[in-house]
């Protein structure tokens, strides 16, 4: 048995060593926040924290996480369900077209502002690099991740 957090509840999986996060966040766990892109840990869609830090959820065994909290984005919004500064900011710029990428581009950009990585936009962009748009909304992604970088307690 393996047991982790998730989103702050203990989780008890019995897993195949196989079985990456991101099948069992949505496979086992139905958390289908997380997306799958790539499953190749080249676009960023998985993004998810574990103890705190980001990390692409289709690279990394699930069995990795025993005694880990995990935190996905269904983990973000308030407990009433108030958005997050960072959920409203992508809402505020726009910075959405099909939405398949914004899960790991909030997730990501959460530990971007974490990190001390959002100074300005050229060091946002290149601390988001990691998350790929299809779709092409990056100004408003760089923009959302920069209000929300100075919101208060962000
Ligand atoms: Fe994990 Fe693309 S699905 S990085
Ligand atoms: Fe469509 Fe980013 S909003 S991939």
């Amino acid at each position: 048995m393996t047991t982790f957090g998730v989103n702050g509840r203990p989780v008890e999986l019995e897993l195949d060593p196989r079985e990456s996060l991101l099948e069992v966040l949505q496979d086992r766990l139905h958390l289908f926040g997380t997306k799958k892109g790539c499953d190749h840990g080249h676009c960023g869609a998985c993004t998810v924290h574990v103890d705190g830090r980001r990390i692409v959820s289709c690279l990394m065994p699930a069995v990795q996480a025993g005694g880990r909290q995990v935190r996905t984005i269904e983990g973000v919004a308030g407990p009433g369900g108030e958005l997050h500064p960072l959920q409203q900011a992508f809402i505020d710029h726009d910075a959405l077209q099909c939405g398949y990428c914004t899960p790991g581009q909030i997730m990501s950009g959460l530990c971007c502002i974490a990190e001390g990585h959002a100074g300005d936009d050229d060091e946002i962009r290149e601390y988001m690099s990691g998350n790929l748009c299809r779709c092409g909304a990056y100004p408003g992604i760089v923009a959302a991740v920069r209000q929300a970088a100075a919101a208060p307690g962000v």
